[in-house]
């Protein structure tokens, strides 16, 4: 360890002898170093580690910026290097996917060989109803192997895809695939959550009352109970899997380094979500090149990361990333304390998983049960540990740190963000840690803090965190909307990234994020945008006009709360306030329920019809309410 290192302040926390002797990078400057020197090169470096059907001829091209491209010329496809590529290696036989039904009746493993076929099968299906290159794909499914199947076959074809969290409802189902212009859904009849029933496909009907583009829909049987089935546009997928089409061999699509590879709708400060648009070609070497060395992923392990498919962190780091390093992935189809709070721990031993990655929230609410649920179990085959999502607390981190890590296991705290594709703020297992911070950029990323006007603000300052140079996997655009990819996060400061986040740095270099500094709540580390609530109760016959705020949450990080301004010939009750968190439940899904729903008066207001939420935020928390110059009278 270089001797800086050696004189941090703070509570510090060095890797052992032993984590370094392991870890696939032992000197974190040098590289730092060199890709600080040579952006380029540090990130050629990583895409020539992957197969390419074509080599780019220009690595990074700035000359229409903020519309970067990466491997210009190249032609490539993720799922042929997340699973092709391996069956002609040793890996053909190697476990790619382990799957545990929530309620452990089932498991289901899969080989690189079986992905393949299994993947080729979607694949060909998916092409037998007209979806090719460049069509949009919905799907809209629980924590199953079909998911991974249909992303990978998705890839493959050519297709994007645009995967909704199953734990969205009818609404936000709806607009997403409306603003993709999806030609085809693939869901399933059902989805287990703590032992009760979501009828996901039953959401997909309501939704698809106004979504016209879409042709078929692909329904994957999961729980067997009865669903209505429209002739000829609603396929049962076991009976389509029966069909000669249904083949385990599909050619791969050879797409050009910067072609579309997915959508994935993220909430931002206003307006309705945003399509962020990921490409094959960075996209692949972003994940990979992160994966690798801040999970430090090798043949021999096997990594687990908690997250839904339905969020970027479950697109980067449960399926692409993990396979194209050829890791063994296990997935898991419930959350963490059911039936028992020993549910993740039990898993952890039984699969002697290596490297686990989850959420502040998932971490705060297992802490909650006590030690006695980890200490029952013989958790040594884990090495990593690693969180995201939301800022985690010192506590929560010591926690996690010694009674699932033992002391032994460092903990990864990345920072990223849907539009970043990959890991942006993070250590790796060789960084000194210091609970609570993301500690530094990853290779080749220069982040500052910087005040209103763009100038950077001195150490220890809260600012707003920015990113200073381009990076293969970030966002390439807002599908369809490039104006606003330009407004939203290039305008402010020109020739920097804009995080939304707000952050400070120390001394040593390392950083702290605050929080969010847009209308972005983070509720168990999931984004969700004021505006998408405030349009769900706003369609309740009670409601004139209604602001959301997220305060915060013990467990949850944040939680959303409501103020409702009522129509005239409605008056406020506890039966109302309950029947409005319910609509919101029922409309955007279960995640989104408000924690309490207020009636107010009269909502705070600028002179120019814009909701103060800063100014309910103090008054919720008893906080001093800051400059009201521009409330209106
Ligand atoms: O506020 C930051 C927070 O999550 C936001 C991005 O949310 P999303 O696009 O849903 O992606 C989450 C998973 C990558 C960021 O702007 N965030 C994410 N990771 C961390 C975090 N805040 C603090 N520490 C983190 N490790």
């Amino acid at each position: 360890m270089p001797a800086k290192q050696t004189q941090l302040e703070g509570e510090v926390y060095y890797p052992s002898q032993e984590v370094i002797q392991q870890a696939v990078l032992k000197d974190w400057d040098e590289l730092a170093q060199f890709a600080e020197r040579d952006l380029e090169g540090f990130w050629e470096r990583e895409a020539e580690q992957l197969v390419w059907f074509k080599r780019w001829d220009k690595v990074l091209d700035a000359s229409q910026a903020p519309f970067y491209k990466w491997f210009v010329g190249g032609k490539v496809n993720i799922a042929y290097n997340a699973v092709d590529r391996h069956l002609l290696t040793f890996r053909k036989n190697k476990l790619a996917l382990i799957w545990e039904a929530e309620d452990g009746k089932s498991e289901r493993t899969f080989s690189y060989y079986a992905l393949n076929r299994e993947v080729n099968r979607m694949a060909n299906i998916i092409k037998s109803m007209g979806v090719g290159k460049g069509d949009r794909v919905t799907i809209y499914m629980g924590r199953i192997p079909e998911i991974v199947f249909a992303m990978l076959a998705c890839a493959k074809i050519g297709a994007i895809h645009s995967v909704v969290f199953g734990g969205f409802s009818v609404d936000a189902l709806q607009g997403r695939i409306a603003d993709s212009e999806s030609k085809l859904v693939i869901t399933c009849d059902g989805a287990y959550q703590n032992g009760k029933l979501v009828e996901l496909k039953r959401i997909v009907d309501e939704a698809l009352k106004h979504c016209p583009t879409v042709e078929n829909v692909i329904v994957v049987r999961r729980t067997g109970h009865e669903v209505p089935m429209e002739s000829m546009r609603d396929h049962w997928y076991h009976d389509m899997c029966a069909l000669p089409i249904a083949n385990g061999k599909c050619p791969t699509e050879e797409m050009d380094a910067e072609d579309p590879l997915f959508i994935l709708y993220t909430s931002g400060s206003t307006g309705k979500p945003k399509a962020i648009l990921h490409t094959h070609g960075g996209y692949m070497v972003g994940t990979y090149a992160t994966l690798k060395y801040v999970f430090d992923i090798n043949d021999e392990d096997r990594f687990w990361c908690t997250a839904d498919p339905g969020w970027i962190t479950g697109h980067s780091y449960l399926v692409y990333g993990p396979l194209v390093n050829g890791a063994t992935v296990f997935m898991f189809e419930g959350g963490p304390a059911y039936p028992y709070p020993n549910r993740w721990w039990q898993l952890i031993e039984r699969f002697g998983i290596t490297i686990f990655y989850t959420a502040p929230t998932a971490i705060r609410g297992l802490m909650r049960f006590g030690e006695a649920w980890p200490n029952k179990h013989d958790l040594s085959s884990l090495r990593l540990l690693g969180t995201v999502g939301e800022p985690i607390n010192p506590e929560a981190w010591k926690w996690f740190y010694r009674v699932i890590g033992k002391e032994r296991c460092p903990i990864m705290d990345t920072w990223w963000q849907t539009e970043t594709g990959a890991f942006m703020i993070t250590p790796t297992p060789v960084v000194p840690l210091k609970p609570g911070s993301g500690t530094r950029p990853f290779f080749g990323q220069v982040a500052e803090i910087v005040d209103e006007h763009g100038n950077p603000v001195p150490d220890g300052s809260e600012g707003y965190l920015v990113l200073t140079r381009p990076w293969p996997s970030m966002l390439r655009t807002i599908y369809k909307d490039p104006e606003r990819y330009i407004s939203q996060y290039w305008s402010k400061y020109p020739g920097k990234y804009m995080t939304g986040d707000s952050a400070r740095r120390d001394k040593d270099g390392y950083f702290w994020i605050i929080g969010r500094v847009d209308d972005v709540i983070k509720v168990s580390g999931h984004r969700l945008g004021t505006a998408e609530i405030e349009s769900a109760l706003i369609t309740h016959p009670a409601v004139a006009e209604s602001a959301a705020i997220g305060l915060p949450h013990e467990i949850k990080g944040q939680a959303i709360h409501c103020f409702v301004q009522l129509k005239p010939g409605f008056a406020p009750s506890e039966e109302l306030s309950e029947e409005l968190r319910q609509h919101v439940a029922r409309h955007l899904g279960p995640i989104a329920r408000p924690e309490e729903v207020r009636f107010i008066d009269k909502l705070p207001k600028t002179r120019s019809g814009k909701i103060m939420r800063r100014v309910l935020k103090a008054r919720a928390q008893g906080l001093p309410e800051g400059d009201l110059s521009t409330l209106e009278e």
